[in-house]
């Protein structure tokens, strides 16, 4: 394709390092559409004949059915996605194909390739993670009154209803949604007709291959146009941020799965056995998607460094921007949908959870609040009162509301029999009225709004 220049060809190294068509042909598609849209244009703006046009589309067809029928040959020779249609169509329908590049570079068109096939993959991921706000609406939606314990450092804190701890994932996801959404807007700009990177003198429409892609509008800088991957870094930094929310939903799979909490028995369909432990059943799947966010944090990373620094316009350092967003963009769609799987079928065990609620003085706080409104006393006495209460049980060995009133009002005279029934925890969740708050009524509240914003209710 650029022989001219050249007396000798590559070495079989160069060869090598240069090709990126065993990578970038996962772009033949996006490749294809983006040649159709530019080969239009330049018939009808009369840069090459009607009839040339129609050849060169009707070729670029029948190489599109050769790609999907037979796959994308890999030769290195000819480097890339770009010059493998190029050369194929060549030899379909002769001289003529060479008419297409007119008014187009590979700097052009690689940007222009890319960008669609992210602007696809934001739309999947986008799919993906409105899967998996259903099925944890759908989950909470079931668990609004289950009570688990809550916990800061790992530590019993106060009792909340597991439907509540799931719509904390529910609203993770819907940032990240919103994300995707932002990333789209500000890449929807079409760089084609940039040409190399200072634009062409042929009287290009850019704004009619723009509409014939889905783009919005052409990109306003040809320089610009050529050198910009922040649309990859956008949805490399959106699958960073959503893989960590994943990750940590996993993790809590994880331990609610371990035999001391008990709290969640895991889909068979998405665990494993042990090859020696006959018993074991183990979290693979939630494990792998923590393994996977660090992998797909690892992808953001590297093309960053790539990018970094990086002087005006197109360098081949840019080729290396695809491996990284294709490998993310996988194990992105499999963490997503293995998280999703696990919400969905995991079977809660809602006594267990109930059980460990009542563990470790959990509703401490009502003890204190109920020392607050019915007495009058001020939060900080309170908390101390309350710690009294909680040594002497915990020195017995007995829960905060099986020590004798007699005991309490040792502590202190102000406390009287109404106190107890403020230390159950379902009286304690179900005081948790504030906006947001870990109350049943509250989660049911958003639970519907939830399932309004996902389209799941007329
Ligand atoms: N395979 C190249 C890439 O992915 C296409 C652009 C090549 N342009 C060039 N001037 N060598 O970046």
């Amino acid at each position: 394709m650029w022989g001219g220049r050249f007396a000798a060809g590559p070495s079989a190294i160069m060869r090598e390092i240069n090709a990126s068509i065993p990578f970038d042909k996962a772009l033949w598609g996006q490749d294809i559409a983006a040649s159709k849209a530019h080969v239009a244009m330049l018939g009808a703006q009369a840069i090459i004949s009607a009839d040339d046009a129609a050849k060169i589309a009707a070729g670029l067809d029948q190489v599109a059915a050769e790609y999907a029928a037979q796959g994308v040959p890999e030769d290195w020779d000819l480097e890339d996605i770009h010059m493998t249609t190029e050369s194929r169509l060549a030899e379909l329908i002769g001289p003529v194909a060479g008419r297409l590049h007119t008014a187009r570079s590979r700097n052009d068109q690689v940007a222009t390739d890319f960008r669609l096939w992210v602007r696809d993959m934001l739309d999947q991921t986008d799919a993906g993670l409105q899967a998996l706000q259903v099925a944890l609406v759908t989950r909470a939606d079931e668990h609004a009154a289950s009570i688990m314990p809550g916990f800061t450092h790992l530590q019993t804190a106060q009792p909340v209803t597991l439907g509540h701890h799931l719509l904390a994932y529910y609203e993770m996801v819907r940032r990240d949604r919103s994300r995707l959404a932002a990333a789209r807007v500000r890449m929807n700009e079409c760089p084609l007709g940039a040409a190399a990177l200072a634009g062409t003198g042929f009287p290009i429409d850019r704004h009619a291959t723009a509409a014939a892609l889905g783009f919005d509008r052409p990109t306003a800088n040809s320089l610009d146009s050529v050198s910009d991957r922040d649309f990859a870094l956008d949805f490399l930094m959106a699958a960073a941020q959503i893989s960590l929310h994943l990750s940590r939903l996993a993790e809590e799979f994880i331990i609610w799965a371990s035999q001391p909490f008990g709290f969640v028995v895991l889909p068979d369909s998405l665990s494993t056995g042990s090859s020696i432990m006959p018993q074991k059943k183990n979290p693979d799947a939630a494990e792998l998607v923590r393994g996977h966010a660090g992998r797909i944090v690892g992808s953001l990373t590297s093309l960053i460094i790539t990018m970094k620094g990086l002087p005006l316009a197109y360098s081949k350092y840019m080729q290396d921007d695809k491996p990284p967003v294709f490998e993310a963009a996988s194990l992105l769609a499999l963490s997503i949908a293995a998280m999703t799987g696990m919400v969905a079928e995991a079977r809660f065990r809602n006594q267990r959870m109930r059980a460990a609620a009542e563990l470790g003085y959990a509703t401490a706080t009502d003890l204190a609040d109920w020392l607050v409104r019915q007495a009058d006393i001020p939060f900080r006495q309170a908390h101390h009162i309350t710690g009294t209460a909680v040594r002497l049980a915990e020195s017995r060995g007995i829960a905060l509301d099986q020590l004798p009133l007699a005991d309490l009002q040792e502590i202190d005279p102000r406390i009287d029999q109404r106190v107890f029934a403020a230390l159950s925890v379902e009286a304690s969740v179900a005081a948790r009225v504030s906006h947001g708050g870990t109350a049943p009524a509250q989660v049911a509240q958003r639970v519907a709004q939830a399932r309004r914003d996902l389209g799941l209710e007329s």
